[in-house]
């Protein structure tokens, strides 16, 4: 690949899907939920039966790792019951049709959804929830260590407790409860360290697993530089979203039940007046273009973040990092792979300045069930055509980009002559 970026051999460049969004057939709190498009996640993409044909997929692709969950709900139909063993076979055949075609596993274990049971027992604001989910993951990963090493505990909590408790986009819908938000981060964090115990003494063969959570990393400023009021909010979303989030999972003694920190990144957020000015948080995406924010259909593109958010939580805990998420939402390809582009090249940069990045995961394989927003959202590098019954997957361009990139084991650089602006913020 000319103009190519170098990166680590052994680099992980992978793509990454949750059960919720992809499987279908899930009895979760998601259920009965109808997105704001009309969508439902009961069929989703039925990665659920087609598993075998999207590692194939994968294997065009040319990715060497797969972010994927397991859905709890599938697994344990009570407090402290066994593991189902027909569902069980059906992860451990997915692991093991990904070992034989060359693709680590990275495996997610919360990503936003509970078993029914925990649901009614009052969710992650319980305690209960703690104990029940270690007897869950113990269970879990003793049936699966000899396959996997690389264990990602929890996907944004901070994502999960504001929409379930702040914001009301979650089941069930709750909003500004801030102490439930508070509660469910710690019960979380206490949650992680006792699973990180649970998959350090089980091991991995010979091998060290490692672990860690996936932070969602959102920069936040105000629109206008002398705004008070919206640098007073950013301040305050960047405190309870990023800091407060941080350090209850990594703050003191907590640190050490980590091996790694995961990042999904998608950018940033700038209020005006108080509003988000990003397509995620309703504002109408012809005014944005009028007002010069260059977003995708969910966010404010800010690719100089990455490196800066990067070398910033490397210094501050000096854990190895995985991009557990980064991807693009547009019917406009070309934007995206420039979005890519931009991306990657300021990952290289973090990389080659000592940050210790181990891995990239594309948001996402496949276009999927995007919760609130249902099917309105197109993230994938394959495309799912929803209104097929037999949901056909197809390679979009972005797919054969990161193709490049991956069987080159390398980024790339972009096109000198590109006209798709790319816009950059400086947060104090
Ligand atoms: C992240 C979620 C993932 C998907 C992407 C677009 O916040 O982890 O499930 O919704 O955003």
């Amino acid at each position: 690949m000319s103009g190519a970026l170098k990166f680590p051999d052994n680099f992980l460049w992978g793509t990454a899907t949750s059960p919720t969004q992809v499987e279908g057939h899930v009895a979760n709190e998601w259920t009965d939920y109808i997105a704001a498009d009309g969508g439902h996640c009961r069929v989703a993409c039925n990665h659920y039966h087609r598993y075998a044909e999207d590692v194939e997929w994968m294997t065009q692709l040319g990715v060497n790792a797969y972010r994927m969950g397991i859905e709890w709900s599938r697994l344990q139909a009570a407090p402290f019951a066994p593991l189902n063993r027909p569902e069980l076979e059906r992860y451990v055949d997915l692991l093991d049709r990904l070992k034989a075609a060359g693709i680590t596993p990275m495996v997610v274990l919360h990503h936003f959804s509970n078993p029914p049971w925990i649901t009614s027992a009052g969710g992650w604001l319980n305690p209960a929830t703690i104990p029940a989910f270690e007897d869950y993951v113990t269970k879990l990963v003793s049936a699966l260590k000899e396959r996997v090493y690389l264990w990602n505990t929890f996907n944004e909590p901070d994502t999960y407790a504001s929409l379930t408790y702040l914001l009301g986009g979650f089941p069930p819908f709750h909003k500004w409860r801030l102490w439930s938000y508070r509660k469910t981060i710690r019960h979380m964090a206490a949650a992680h360290v006792r699973a990180s115990d649970v998959i350090r003494q089980a091991g991995n063969g010979g091998r060290t697993p490692e672990i860690g959570i996936a932070k969602n990393w959102t920069f936040f400023g105000p629109f206008r530089k002398h705004a008070v009021w919206d640098h007073l909010l950013a301040g305050i979303s960047h405190h309870a979203f990023n800091r407060f989030v941080l350090h209850e999972f990594l703050g003191g003694p907590r640190r050490a039940a980590s091996t790694f920190l995961g990042v999904n990144y998608y950018g940033l957020t700038r209020f005006k007046n108080f509003e988000p000015m990003v397509p995620a948080g309703g504002a109408n995406p012809e005014r944005l273009a009028q007002l010069g924010v260059v977003c995708d259909d969910m966010f404010e593109r800010h690719p100089g973040g990455l490196g800066t958010v990067l070398r910033n939580l490397h210094r501050q805990y000096g854990l190895p990092l995985y991009i557990t998420e980064h991807g693009a939402a547009s019917a406009d390809e070309d934007f995206r792979i420039l979005d890519l582009t931009e991306h990657l090249r300021e990952l290289h940069g973090a990389v080659n300045s000592g940050v210790d990045v181990r891995g990239f995961f594309y948001w996402s394989l496949l276009d999927n069930f995007e919760w609130q927003f249902g099917y309105s959202k197109r993230f994938g590098l394959l495309e799912v055509d929803f209104n097929d019954e037999n949901l056909p997957r197809k390679m979009t361009r972005v797919g054969e980009f990161y193709r490049g990139i991956c069987r080159a084991r390398a980024g790339a650089v972009a096109p000198e002559d590109s006209s798709v602006p790319v816009h950059r913020i400086c947060i104090p």
